[in-house]
């Protein structure tokens, strides 16, 4: 069938009677081109397939396979407050909406059943990549890691910590305890995955504001010494944010100052947000090879700004890019929802700069929740595209075009590309037929 992939930002590849073949550990073993679909057939039916099921590997007119998009930043514990606390202030929304429903997760029962429900519901919008932020508990943070790998989700799993700035009810008693928390769930979740195939830990320190000194440098001492692993955290968000942040640290002028002297900007960070940075800033996240994780949709909702990053700038600098849900700051856990805010911000911030930031295209913003985030999590060598040796992590689409109220219909002159302009601009889960993580069928 067709296949749709990005091999760059400006290099959207239409392949149209494409044949890709998996190998039985989920590799692409090969991708051809024009392949006709009689020899196909033929091959199939020599390996004892009958009609049906040899009909089953075709995808139809219309339809095309794209490869899983990646969430680059996603809060688990927040999957049952979507939408809630709109246009709140940052930290008025932390303490009113999140800090009360993400202290819940002490309870392993209640996390079991939100994050089941969780992960089932990203992989559902065709996420095959999440990086998570867990609550601050490591019990709860280790099921959701446990959750992730028992239904093939590919995710980064965070202990979150904050043992400042939050309610006595839900923050980290102490650094100690916090440290060893993070330690245990990186233990955990290393004895699940040991090679950390799919899943894998995160160091999440919350942000600066809940964090003391003592903690951020214990986190970057771990980090120092577990060079694979990731780091995440929130990044120049929003005003409140970074004004209250600097009055915490008056040694640091910047926060990219700040959390590199605890050791925590390496070419492994996913820095969430990134609203506002100077040009001083750009040129150390670029120096540092920091990725992005863009969150259109709660930068001009939840936040108390309205915010449009400067993503143009980023990728003329080939500083790295994905697409966050920021579930749930972020009310939508689609992130063909993201792609769409993302065009909308770009167009708020080509009017802000004067047209110097122009606005992202279609296709650039699909790069965003592909192979951009695979770079931004380090695993565009495993996923991203459909390349030969990586990881088969697919989206076969298919715009039911006889039903009404689903994607913009699909009309007999339309060419591949408008089919997928009208997916990504309208479509929904509803449009994504199955989607397979390493080869595993993931939803069906
Ligand atoms: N900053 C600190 N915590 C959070 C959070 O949960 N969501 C967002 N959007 N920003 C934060
Ligand atoms: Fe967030």
């Amino acid at each position: 069938g067709t296949l749709i992939h990005c091999l760059g930002l400006d290099e959207l590849e239409i392949i149209e009677n494409a044949l890709i073949n998996i190998s039985p550990d989920g590799i692409i073993s090969d991708l051809l081109r024009s392949v006709s679909r009689e020899s196909v057939k033929q091959c199939l039916a020599t390996l004892g397939l009958s009609e049906s099921e040899c009909n089953a590997h075709f995808l139809e007119r219309g339809q095309f396979l794209v490869p899983g998009f990646v969430d680059t930043h996603n809060h688990a514990p927040q999957w049952a407050q979507r939408g809630l606390g709109q246009s709140m202030h940052i930290l008025d929304w932390l303490d009113n909406v999140t800090f009360p429903n993400e202290a819940r997760f002490l309870d392993p029962e209640y996390a079991r059943r939100i994050y089941a429900n969780c992960v089932d519901g990203f992989l559902q919008q065709g996420i095959t990549t999440a990086s998570y932020y867990g609550s601050m508990h490591a019990e709860a943070t280790n099921i959701l890691a446990d959750l992730c790998l028992e239904k093939g989700q590919r995710a980064f799993v965070g202990k979150c910590n904050m043992n400042r700035n939050a309610p006595d009810y839900y923050r980290d008693a102490t650094v100690d305890s916090s440290l060893r928390d993070t330690r245990d769930c990186i233990t955990h979740i290393r004895s699940i995955d040991p090679e950390g195939k799919l899943v894998k830990h995160i160091l999440t320190p919350r942000f600066a504001i809940t964090c003391e000194d003592a903690l951020l440098a214990g986190l970057g001492e771990i980090a120092r010494t577990n060079p694979d692993l990731p780091i995440q955290t929130h990044f120049n968000e929003a005003e409140q944010e970074m004004s209250f942040t600097r009055t915490l640290f008056p040694k640091f002028n910047n926060e990219a100052d700040l959390y590199e002297s605890f050791g925590l900007l390496t070419r492994r960070s996913i820095l969430a947000h990134c609203c506002y940075v100077s040009e001083y800033e750009l040129g150390r996240l670029e120096q540092l090879e920091c990725g992005v994780a863009h969150c259109p949709i709660s930068n001009m909702t939840v936040g108390g700004g309205f915010m449009a990053a400067p993503i143009r700038e980023f990728l003329r600098r080939d500083i790295k890019v994905g697409l966050g849900t920021d579930s749930g700051g972020g009310f939508s856990s689609s992130i063909l929802d993201a792609m769409r805010q993302a065009l909308v911000a770009s167009n708020a911030r080509e009017v802000m700069s004067k047209g110097k930031d122009k606005g992202l295209a279609i296709h650039e913003v699909f790069y965003l929740a592909t192979l951009g985030g695979a770079r931004v999590c380090c695993l565009d060598e495993k996923i991203g595209n459909f390349a030969t040796g990586k990881e088969f992590d697919a989206l076969p689409t298919d715009p039911m075009s006889s039903k009404p109220g689903v994607m913009t219909m699909v009309e007999e002159h339309d060419s591949t590309k408008t089919v997928f302009d009208k997916f990504i601009m309208t479509g929904d889960d509803r449009n994504i037929k199955k989607v397979f993580v390493c080869g595993r069928q993931v939803k069906s």
